[in-house]
């Protein structure tokens, strides 16, 4: 081999090295949930670096008021964009429900919620023109879902229900054992009675329930997970504004960032996302507020 291939390589990995730093795509959510939508993006766009950050120690995020939500969804943004992302996720309903505008405002990257992207999908999906949506208090307060989805499709029936101890379970990875069902069963009776063909999952944490969701609400209901919708939205945008990755010549390290227990967010990451070793670290947000 010539002295000038092997120079040439080694400025190839250097390059590499720097362009896996640079322009990585960061999701935020309250805890694990958003991992559901980072599960999609995996599949979607192999190419992009992810930075995921879940604020373990502050969930759960839905009962909480929400000029709270959107003091901690700054908080997590922050720290992010010191991170060099050049597009942010708002892998989190509650916080899509009130933070998204002001973020969207004020920050100069492209910022995608889960909300819109949740509501299209259910559109396409519903023959009988009648949806469901679960998840959290504040999600379910917010009216957002209802407004993004009348805006577009006026006729269409819209019921919502809060499941506040579905995060907790997800959250404590008990999200196969019995209580789990029990407490699915329970929250989901008032729906058992209605029209509805779909069902907008509307809190990231809830895919990791959906089986058993599914298994209670029947074949018929057809189950909405936000994320792929808004991983698509989230691949468009990269094209729109020419900043997706080129294929990358070394494999990517994600890194994800937990203000809880990392061996917990292990536990539930690595079972998720069917991948042994992540790059998981604790972090300390700078005002930590409780
Ligand atoms: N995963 C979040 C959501 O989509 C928040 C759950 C919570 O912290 O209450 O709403």
């Amino acid at each position: 081999m010539e002295k000038g291939d092997n120079k040439g390589n080694l400025k190839k990995e250097i390059e590499d090295v720097l362009m896996s730093n640079l322009g990585s795509i960061g999701f935020i959510d309250s805890g694990v949930g958003g991992l559901t939508v980072v599960k999609e993006a995996l599949k979607q766009l192999p190419n992009e670096k992810l930075i995921y950050l879940g604020d373990t120690a502050r969930c759960p995020y839905g009962p909480r008021p929400a000029e709270q939500v959107i003091q901690f969804t700054w908080e997590m943004t922050a720290f992010l964009l010191k991170k060099n992302i050049k597009m942010l996720v708002i892998a989190c309903n509650t916080a899509t429900a009130v933070a998204l505008d002001e973020i969207r405002a004020k920050v100069s990257i492209p910022v995608v919620g889960v909300i819109l992207p949740g509501s299209r999908a259910a559109l396409k999906a519903t023959q009988k023109n009648e949806v469901g949506i679960i998840g959290t208090v504040g999600t379910v307060k917010s009216q957002a879902y209802q407004t993004a989805i009348l805006s577009k499709s006026p006729t269409t029936k819209v019921i919502s229900l809060a499941c506040p101890k579905f995060v907790s379970i997800v959250e404590s990875n008990e999200s196969h054992s019995p209580i789990a069902k029990m407490l699915v069963a329970e929250s989901l009776k008032p729906l058992k009675k209605e029209n509805l063909d779909t069902l907008i999952l509307g809190c990231t944490h809830y895919p990791l329930l959906s089986p058993i969701i599914q298994a209670y609400m029947g074949t018929e209901v057809k189950l909405i997970d936000s994320g792929a919708e808004t991983v698509s939205e989230v691949s468009t945008l990269l094209d729109y504004f020419g900043i997706a990755a080129a294929p990358q010549r070394i494999s990517l390290t994600h890194e994800f960032y937990t203000t809880g227990s990392p061996k917990m967010f292990q536990d539930i990451a690595s079972d998720w996302l069917q991948l042994e070793k992540l790059n998981i670290k604790k972090v300390y947000l700078s005002t930590l507020s409780q």
